[in-house]
């Protein structure tokens, strides 16, 4: 049975985003071991926990032949000097499950690496629409100092591989501020 149609309202300052179905928050104690820098994340966990990433859910069903749109927030801050980042993440089903973002406030990167190890990096800004093939785990990064803010579309039945983060799945690059400036460097433990 089709749904009927509808609409979202949201603004990004304050952030709202009505009606939504669900809200998923990632703090920094959830996400402590996808920085490198351990250590500066138990320093930064003694004065108490922080959000980094912020996802409000829009209510549509969660099955085949549905889209799915959602806002993301990942706020500005840093662990040691990595930016804080999403989780990352790739599609379940290589082949039917792209998606586009769509930037609304802030900047960032957008890091692509498919199962064979190929990267690439792209600009989140301001009026960039942002598409990522089915076969590439992503991961937004906010290089910037306010909330980075963006739309997400997707087939609504998307199942999420959130393993891809880690061991021989990891993205093997991080984004960290050296002398002022963005910079990406190699995972330690991957060069
Ligand atoms: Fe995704």
């Amino acid at each position: 049975m089709p749904i009927a149609p509808f609409s979202i309202r949201y603004t990004v300052d304050p952030m709202s985003f009505e009606p939504k179905e669900e809200v998923i928050l990632r703090t920094l104690s959830q996400m402590r071991d996808a920085f490198v820098d351990t250590a500066a994340a138990d320093e930064m966990l003694k004065s108490g926990d922080t959000t980094i990433v912020e996802v409000f859910m829009a209510s549509i069903p969660k099955a085949e032949g549905e889209l799915m749109v959602n806002i993301n927030t990942v706020y500005p801050g840093k662990v040691g000097d990595e930016y804080f980042m999403t989780k990352g993440h790739i599609h379940a089903d290589h082949v039917h499950n792209p998606e586009i973002y769509v930037t609304v406030r802030g900047e960032g990167k957008l890091l692509l690496q498919t199962p064979d190890g190929e990267v690439t990096v792209s600009e989140l800004a301001e009026n960039v629409i942002s598409y990522i093939p089915a076969n590439c785990a992503h991961r937004c990064i906010n290089t910037g100092d306010e909330p980075l803010i963006y739309l997400g579309f997707f087939p609504a039945d998307t199942d999420r591989d959130y393993s891809f983060g880690k061991g021989d799945k990891r993205f093997k690059n991080i984004f960290v501020e050296e002398d002022g400036q963005v910079v990406m460097k190699l995972h330690p433990e991957v060069g």
